[in-house]
């Protein structure tokens, strides 16, 4: 039975409802490779996880996070460092070096106790991987193309080191992404990826101008539970416990949550039981709703509030972030959807734009970006937040600050 995990990934039976998109993603990566992207704690980690813990026969899985890396050299020789530490890809992987003094004979004599750290310490002061990424980037994917079982390199948090590297130097992070694109499409090869991140690696290559790169990648947005995924996450979770809850109370949590995205469900289940706990009486509307209102809205899920809320400065440009920001305020202190016309009205003014059909355009594209990226909804020409938990967080914060 599952438990609830709070902040940390998923694993093993605590990864719950994901089988079916699980199942997918084996399928398509016979052919292609995939992009799997959504926002903060969806599970997208948890997901990379599984594929790793319980790869298809016929994939050897490989799963690095690449979040702090800030220069391609430093990627490669994390890739290059992995795959010398595991059993099956050593081999190919060490005949680069073959009879050359230095690094060859360290990879001859490797002792066991060496750790990860140890052999990225070695190649960075060894070898000229750092400088010559591409070269040894070039070869080693050539060299595993044929390998069997085949590569399936999981790089979590990509558009994160992409967006680190072009910070630094954008036609370094060009240059890495070329590279990635070419070893992605060789044919024949048998290595695949996913690639996995929290912020979208298409609007974020959209501003670089470099959208081509990855459009080989079939994308997999992934979605909050369906409600029927949530209903039975909910029932699981009390039997873990043994706590057999009314329906209408389990409705009542699903109804406060809104979309389920998994985080914020385990959250408030586990706040539940901590509070069920302390008192000893049976689960009651009141210690549903003040789990709600304090644990949910105000405790620690407020950093990933917080992220929604800094990620519109950090990835929408310019004017473009005080739109987002006047628009989402409006949205969070409307009782019900709001329609296309007043939205436009107020993107027009904070803009101080005549309107115009291109004006429009704009509107539209903007809205696109804030769907894209889960902050909102439309249904039939009327848009409202994605998240009932995130609207109110939101209006509590910065509903009222007239933006
Ligand atoms: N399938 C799931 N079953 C149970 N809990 C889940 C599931 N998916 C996500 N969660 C919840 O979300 C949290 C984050 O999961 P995970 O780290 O996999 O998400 P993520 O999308 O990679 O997040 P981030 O973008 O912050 O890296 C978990 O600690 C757990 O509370
Ligand atoms: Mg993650």
């Amino acid at each position: 039975m599952p438990k609830p995990v709070i902040g940390g990934v998923p694993r093993g039976e605590d990864l719950f409802g994901r089988e079916e998109l699980i199942e997918n993603l084996w399928e398509r990566l016979e052919r292609d490779n995939v992009l799997l992207v959504a926002p903060r704690r969806f599970g997208k980690t948890g997901i990379m996880y599984h594929l790793l813990d319980y790869p298809q026969e016929g994939f050897r899985p490989i799963f690095i996070n690449v979040e702090h890396i800030l220069t391609a050299g430093d990627f490669m020789v994390e890739l290059m460092a992995i795959l010398l530490r595991d059993h099956h890809f050593a081999r190919a992987v060490s005949s680069l070096w073959q009879g050359t003094k230095g690094f060859g004979r360290f990879l001859q004599n490797l002792p066991s106790s060496i750790d990860l750290g140890g052999i990225k310490v070695e190649l960075r002061e060894k070898t000229d991987v750092p400088e010559k990424w591409i070269s040894y980037g070039e070869r080693v994917m050539s060299l595993l193309s044929k390998e069997e079982p085949r590569l399936l390199l999981l790089l979590d948090e990509f558009a994160v080191m992409i967006d680190s590297i072009s910070k630094r130097d954008s036609e370094e992070a060009k240059r890495l992404l070329h590279w990635f694109r070419s070893a992605r499409i060789a044919p024949d090869t048998g290595t695949r990826f996913v690639i996995g991140g929290s912020i979208n690696l298409i609007s974020t290559l959209d501003a670089m101008r470099l959208v081509d790169t990855v459009n080989d990648l079939s994308v997999e947005r992934l979605q909050p539970f369906a409600l029927e995924t949530a209903a039975a996450y909910v029932k699981a979770i009390f039997a873990s416990r043994d706590i057999d809850l009314d329906s209408e109370l389990a409705d009542s949590i699903l109804e406060l949550v809104g979309e389920p995205v998994p985080y914020f469900l385990a959250v408030l289940l586990m706040a539940i039981l901590d509070r069920q706990r302390a008192i000893g009486s049976p689960i009651s509307a009141d210690t549903i709703k003040a789990a709600f209102e304090e644990d949910l809205l105000g405790g620690a899920t407020s950093v990933v509030f917080q992220h929604y809320r800094s990620r519109i400065d950090q990835y929408y440009p310019g004017r473009e972030a005080q739109v987002a920001r006047a628009i989402l305020g409006m949205l969070s202190r409307a009782g019900r959807p709001v329609q296309h016309d007043t939205l436009y009205h107020i993107f027009l003014q904070t803009y101080r734009k005549p309107p115009s059909p291109q004006a429009n355009d704009e509107f539209i594209q903007l809205m696109k970006k804030l769907d894209n990226d889960f902050y909102i909804v439309s249904r039939d020409g009327a848009y409202d937040f994605f998240s009932r938990v995130l609207k109110l967080w939101w209006k509590t914060h910065y509903g009222f600050q007239g933006e």
